[in-house]
């Protein structure tokens, strides 16, 4: 396992592209289950993510090969094996995005329910319900799902939950809904640009939807679909990971391939905080004013501001000029960071589902945890700014979701080291 040191201090200062976006690649290379030929993506990040789908897939029968260029090749060439097995699903949730696929174009499937998570309950029933209007026949045994239909037929199903909708069962009942016969509409689908660029994709493939990107998203059926070239979305995540990073340096950083249209939201709360974040030519400039101003942020589903950017917030509040409010309103108990900023002298205060963070003057470097990918982002962050030396441990976290995030940070001024622990 290796573990990060950061000498905390440095101004970031240069250009930092930003790589294609884990959420959006990972349920399209999913959806190449349903295709026949050859598909190739491109903008696929290279991240143990990515290559823990590679091996699920390819146990089910998929040729995935990545060209020196980067493009990622999928092929389907064998569909006999339909299961997804407990020691391949547990170690990724998104893995469970392969269900809707593999029922949609073999008629079956087995899929090992993903178990327990740090950012707290990840059910899918939601996906389960949605395939079932489609006419799936499941049943629950030994910890995997059994899915099974003669035949899928079009429906109209509602995948609103008690958080919102749900991106992965909006995934898979939209890759099951495009070979299904006849037409579903799915109410209450998530709206993220990441289930758009899914649609867009099973679309260029030969699929029929519209509505994409609101609420109510219509699916035709076809018959068949084929392999297409493809290119995923930038990584809003990433992009603003980076936004921050350059804010909270006081930095003075242009982030190339970064979609603002995504990240409204997030925009919307960093200039009341008091961060510059200006659209350039090929993406973004990032400057911050020395003061920091506290806000009030709440995570919502698309376009509010993404639960996967409230650990990340919460390391660049930590050193506002006062007190700010940060409600997880999508994984309520998504807060294993806190403890770990905490060490590191930053003041929160978790009361259910709310921290009040107290602005301090400075964060101290300290020997830190990575516990979950966002969170381990967090931890990063706090300590470009820390006084000293931060070590994180166990980073094979931020490893699932961004790529070689130290070289390219150091690449614009930042001090870590990776080291074996
Ligand atoms: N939910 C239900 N029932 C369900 C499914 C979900 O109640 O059947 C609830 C969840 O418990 C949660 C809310 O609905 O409270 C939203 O969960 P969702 O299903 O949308 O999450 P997901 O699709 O499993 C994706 C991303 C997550 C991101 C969430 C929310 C991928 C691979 N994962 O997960 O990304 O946090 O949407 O935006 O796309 C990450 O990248 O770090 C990450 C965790």
């Amino acid at each position: 396992m290796d573990c990060f040191l950061i000498n905390g201090g440095t101004r970031l200062k240069g250009s930092i592209a930003v790589n294609g976006s884990k959420n959006a690649a990972l349920p399209i290379m999913a959806a190449s289950i349903l295709t026949e030929g050859e598909n190739v993506l491109k903008g696929v990040p290279n991240l143990a993510d990515v290559n823990h789908l590679t091996v699920i897939l390819q146990r089910l029968g998929v040729a995935v090969t990545r060209d020196d260029n980067g493009d990622l090749r999928l092929r389907v060439e064998d569909e006999m094996n339909c299961h997804a097995e407990y020691e391949l699903v547990r170690k990724m949730r998104a893995s469970i995005c392969v269900m809707g696929p593999l029922l949609a174009k073999r008629r079956k499937a087995q899929v090992s329910l993903p178990g327990g998570c740090n950012i707290g309950d990840r059910p899918v029933g939601l996906h389960l319900a949605g395939l079932k209007a489609l006419g799936a026949d499941i049943e629950l045994s030994s910890g995997d799902i059994h899915l099974k239909a003669k035949k899928l037929r079009g429906s109209e199903i509602f995948l609103g939950g008690p958080f919102g909708s749900t991106v992965l069962g909006t995934a898979n009942v939209m890759m099951a809904a495009s070979l299904a016969e006849g037409t579903t509409v799915i109410e209450a689908a998530a709206c993220e640009p990441e289930v758009i660029d899914l649609a867009n994709y099973l679309n260029a493939c030969g699929a029929h939807i519209s509505g994409h990107g609101t609420p109510r998203v219509t699916i035709e059926g076809v018959k068949e679909l084929r392999g297409c070239d493809y290119t995923v979305i930038p990584d809003r995540i990433e992009a603003g990971t980076f936004i921050m990073a350059g804010a909270i340096t006081n930095g003075d950083v242009k982030i190339q391939n970064c979609r603002l249209d995504h990240l409204l939201a997030v925009v919307d709360r960093l200039r009341a905080i008091g961060v510059n974040v200006e659209k350039n030519a090929d993406g973004v400039e990032v400057s911050s004013a020395r003061r920091l101003e506290p806000v009030t942020v709440t995570t919502q589903p698309y376009p509010g501001f993404p639960t996967d950017l409230q650990a990340q917030i919460m390391t660049l509040l930590s050193l506002a000029d006062g007190n700010s409010i940060i409600t997880e309103k999508i994984f309520p108990d998504r807060f294993v960071h806190v403890a770990e900023l905490s060490r590191m002298g930053a003041m929160l205060r978790k009361e259910g589902p709310t921290v009040i963070v107290a602005g301090v003057k400075h964060l101290i470097g300290a020997p830190v945890m990575a516990s979950d990918l966002r969170a381990s982002a967090a931890l990063v962050l706090a300590g470009l700014v820390a006084k000293g030396q931060t070590k994180i441990s166990r980073v094979y976290h931020i490893d699932r979701g961004y790529e070689q995030i130290e070289q390219r940070l150091c690449a614009i001024g930042a001090d870590i080291k990776r080291l074996p622990e």
